[in-house]
């Protein structure tokens, strides 16, 4: 295996950011010392729809020797981060100091705001800055648009300079526009074609598709299929893979796929940094993969659940309209969100409030199972299929440090799986991805 490669050198800008001569040299410095995972042909799957990447405004600090070997990609370019794993924004979960673990560890860690005021927003943007080894690390803002309250939060990032905000479900065009004045990223979560096009139409630097398998919102299609049509549909937008990613063999296989990075809930909900509650870790970590339930009935968007007596019960009906609309105001009231912000819009946009209502009113099984570790009782749990795959909870560190390693050596041991195939030297040379 061909061991230094620069993906960064070979890339040229992407999206509409250009990087400055010196942000464009430490990247260059960042992937000379970068240990990357293969030769050309080993990601070329990837690359063949990757004609351009940006160098990094803001680049992880070269000084430091990296704690395990780089992958370098165009997400690892374009966010300025060491490793091509994101901790995507889980309520409840993704606190500041979960997203500062990911992202001293050289990953990038996104804030949830859903349940966070613009008060609180801003208090843990400046928590997690507080937490960083070095101000420069990448770290973002997770905004669903839809969502009372959203708007307002991703205002206070653009006002905090948060250099990434990972938008969904609404159109962003404003947030571009402020993410330009300052140099900062704007990741699109999408689940589909349609929406990756918009996303990219409305100025996304980098789309995250969330699979079928994912934990939460995932879409219809699995990682497996949806991660190459958008990779192909949009060739010149990278992509970080989500939904059924934990280990350095899911991070092979969305690069293979497409994909520049994967993003990683249920893997880094099961963490020592995680503040998921111990019984539910416990619950998840026993669990198979085939014990999810998936359907729309829970919060009003179609979502992946730990298998309960619970999550059975709340994914068999849709709850009747004033049940919903009672228990979101109470979910509302609770999350400091003043009443005249959810009525109108129950009154006006039934619909679109409905499901927003839904989703609040599904709150308070969530932070029974998330917060309070109830996954016997009335609690109810997002997970994904992967969970099948975890069996420990590390700390962070640690756990990027695996999946790289766990990467590089499988993509050795593929290498070497494939040249003892009887005939395979026949299909040998670049033919094999990890040769
Ligand atoms: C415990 C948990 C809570 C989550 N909460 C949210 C959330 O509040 N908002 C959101 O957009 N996605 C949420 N997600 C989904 C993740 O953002 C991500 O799409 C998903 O976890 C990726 O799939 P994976 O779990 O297979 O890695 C959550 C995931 C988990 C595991």
């Amino acid at each position: 295996m061909t061991m230094i490669t620069s993906l960064a050198t070979a890339a040229s800008p992407v999206g509409r950011r250009i990087a400055t001569p010196a942000a464009q040299a430490t990247a260059t410095a960042t992937a000379a010392v970068a240990v990357a995972v293969a030769t050309p042909s080993t990601l070329a799957p990837a690359l063949a729809s990757t004609p351009e990447a940006t160098p990094s405004f803001r680049s992880f600090s070269t000084e430091r020797p990296p704690r395990a070997p780089s992958i370098s990609t165009r997400i690892t370019d374009l966010f300025g981060c060491e490793h091509p794993i994101v901790l995507p924004g889980m309520s409840w979960i993704s606190t500041p100091e979960l997203v500062a673990a990911v992202s001293n560890a050289g990953g990038v860690g996104i804030l949830a705001t859903g349940p966070l005021s613009a008060c609180e927003t801003r208090a843990s943007i400046r928590r997690v800055r507080s937490l960083l080894r070095d101000p420069d690390l990448p770290f973002g803002i997770g905004a669903t648009l839809l969502m009372p309250g959203a708007h307002e939060n991703a205002g206070v990032a653009l006002e905090e300079e948060v250099p990434v905000v990972n938008v969904s479900l609404g159109k962003a065009g404003w947030i571009r526009d402020g993410l330009d004045a300052y140099g900062g990223k704007l990741l699109a979560t999408v689940t589909n074609r349609v929406h990756a096009a918009a996303a990219v139409e409305s100025g996304a630097d980098a789309l995250m598709a969330t699979g079928h398998e994912a934990a939460a919102h995932g879409g219809d299609v699995t990682s497996l299929v949806l991660v190459p049509a958008l990779a192909g549909a949009f060739p010149e937008t990278p992509l970080v893979a989500a939904g059924g990613f934990c280990d350095g063999r899911g991070l092979n296989a969305a690069l293979v796929l497409g994909a520049d990075a994967v993003a990683m809930g249920t893997r880094m909900a099961v963490t020592e940094e995680s503040p998921l509650a111990g019984a539910t870790k416990e619950a998840i970590v026993t669990a198979g993969e085939a014990e999810t339930i998936y359907g729309d009935n829970f919060d009003g968007i179609p979502a992946r659940v730990l298998a309960t007596d619970a999550s059975a019960k709340a994914m068999g009906s849709r709850p009747l309209p004033p049940v919903v609309a009672y228990r979101a105001f109470c979910a509302a009231r609770g999350m400091g969100i003043p009443l005249w912000k959810v009525l109108p819009g129950l009154l006006t946009q039934w619909n679109k409030m409905y499901a927003v209502a839904q989703f609040g009113a599904a709150t308070e099984a969530i932070v029974a199972a998330t917060v309070g570790g109830d996954v016997a009782g009335k609690g109810v749990q997002f997970a994904g299929q992967c969970q099948g795959l975890i069996h420990d909870v590390p700390g962070v560190e640690d756990l990027v440090r695996r999946v790289v390693e766990e990467s590089l050596a499988v993509q050795r041991a593929q290498a070497e799986r494939h040249r003892r195939w009887p005939g395979g030297t026949h299909h040998g040379g670049d033919y094999y991805p990890f040769e």
